[in-house]
């Protein structure tokens, strides 16, 4: 028999980001940049660092915790376990099995998502499917990053941009059909997979000593292509998600946009005509962190009072391979 639709709401958010902080200063010591450029261009001021032997699963596994306990959920409770993330632990299994075994809970299913920074909205976007079906009734959906184990500390370009941390939610059936969320608006582009990705590692270019000289295991990017693609996506997706809702940009409260670069951020808010104010901002204090970076701020813009009940919000990512995704939920 087919299942009954019901409606997902967000019922527990946490986040967890590493003690160490690099600032442009402690960066302009490793390449030659400066505070000033790095501010200007991205809007970034500083990042979190994890420290050697720290593993991804330990954040998520932070995070993932405040999560439950906000949601009143033990992880028993929980029917699927499901992680954003283009660094896990390692190439296999997915984190989200080695976090599942850390939270002292076994039997869900459990997989990772690769959709770069996308891959906490792609993966909530699975986890409300089932949810909505009555396939399961409680999903904890991570989304996390350690990049600064695959950034190169030696390219400039780069290198300032990202951070480390995780976030997560607890997801479950909403007890008032007004309240959770309300459309989707997802997206990719395989044409533009050059602009943006690591090229070592993989089937195509498999560890060797000829790989690691060549610096092969670290993020390339072509940084204007990629911001262009990035403003033009995230309004797409952002329009398409408040369409789908039978909403406008003037009924949104709280825009959380994926946190790359202050300068797409505030292009992409008045290209929607959102204002500045009902725009959440902390790509300053973290860096791009990836998947990490919605839940990190929704985390954020929760501890900071900014959300209320029956407040519509706006997520909205884009990330390597022009994944994209917005949806609209009604706290
Ligand atoms: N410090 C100082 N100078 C730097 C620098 C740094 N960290 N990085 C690059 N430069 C230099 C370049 O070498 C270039 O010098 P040149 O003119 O002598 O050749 C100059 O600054 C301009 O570089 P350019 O790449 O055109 O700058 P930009 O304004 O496009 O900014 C990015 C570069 C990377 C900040 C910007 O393109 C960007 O944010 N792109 C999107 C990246 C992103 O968000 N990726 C993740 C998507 S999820």
């Amino acid at each position: 028999m087919l299942p009954t639709l019901r409606r997902t709401a967000i019922l527990g958010v946490g986040s967890a980001v590493p003690e160490r902080v690099m600032t442009n200063d402690d960066l302009s010591k490793l390449v030659d940049t400066n505070d000033a450029w790095i501010i200007e261009r991205t809007g970034i001021r500083q990042r979190h660092i994890a420290e050697p032997g720290e593993a991804l699963s330990d954040y998520c596994l932070k995070a993932a915790q405040k999560a439950l306990a906000m949601a009143g959920i033990t992880p028993d409770q929980l029917d699927m376990i499901i992680t954003g993330t283009a660094t896990a632990d390692y190439q296999f299994p997915a984190v989200s099995t080695i976090v599942q075994h850390k939270l002292g809970t076994s039997g869900q299913m459990a997989m990772d998502t690769t959709a770069a920074c996308s891959g906490f909205l792609y993966s909530l976007s699975v986890a409300d499917h089932f949810i909505r079906c009555s396939t399961y009734d409680y999903a904890l959906v991570i989304g996390a990053e350690l990049l600064s184990r695959i950034v190169d500390w030696e390219d400039r370009s780069t290198c300032v941009l990202f951070g480390d941390g995780a976030g997560a939610v607890v997801v479950g059936p909403s007890e008032d059909e007004e309240r959770g969320i309300l459309s989707w608006s997802l997206s990719a582009d395989g044409a533009t997979w050059p602009s943006l990705y690591m090229p070592g590692g993989g089937c195509i270019n498999p560890a060797s000593e000829e790989s690691v000289k060549d610096r092969l295991h670290f993020i390339k990017m072509e940084g204007s292509d990629v911001f262009k693609t990035a403003v033009r996506t995230l309004q797409e997706r952002a329009e398409v998600a408040l369409e789908n809702a039978g909403l406008k940009p003037e009924d949104v409260d709280l825009f959380v946009p994926h946190q790359a670069n202050l300068r797409i951020i505030k292009a992409v808010g008045k290209r929607l005509g959102i204002a500045e104010e009902n725009v959440f901002v902390n790509v300053d204090r973290y860096g791009n962190t990836s998947a990490a970076s919605i839940p990190i701020a929704l985390a954020e813009a929760l501890g900071e009072g900014r959300i209320k009940k029956g407040d519509l919000l706006l997520l909205d990512s884009f990330g390597a391979g022009a994944t994209a995704a917005a949806t609209c939920i009604r706290w």
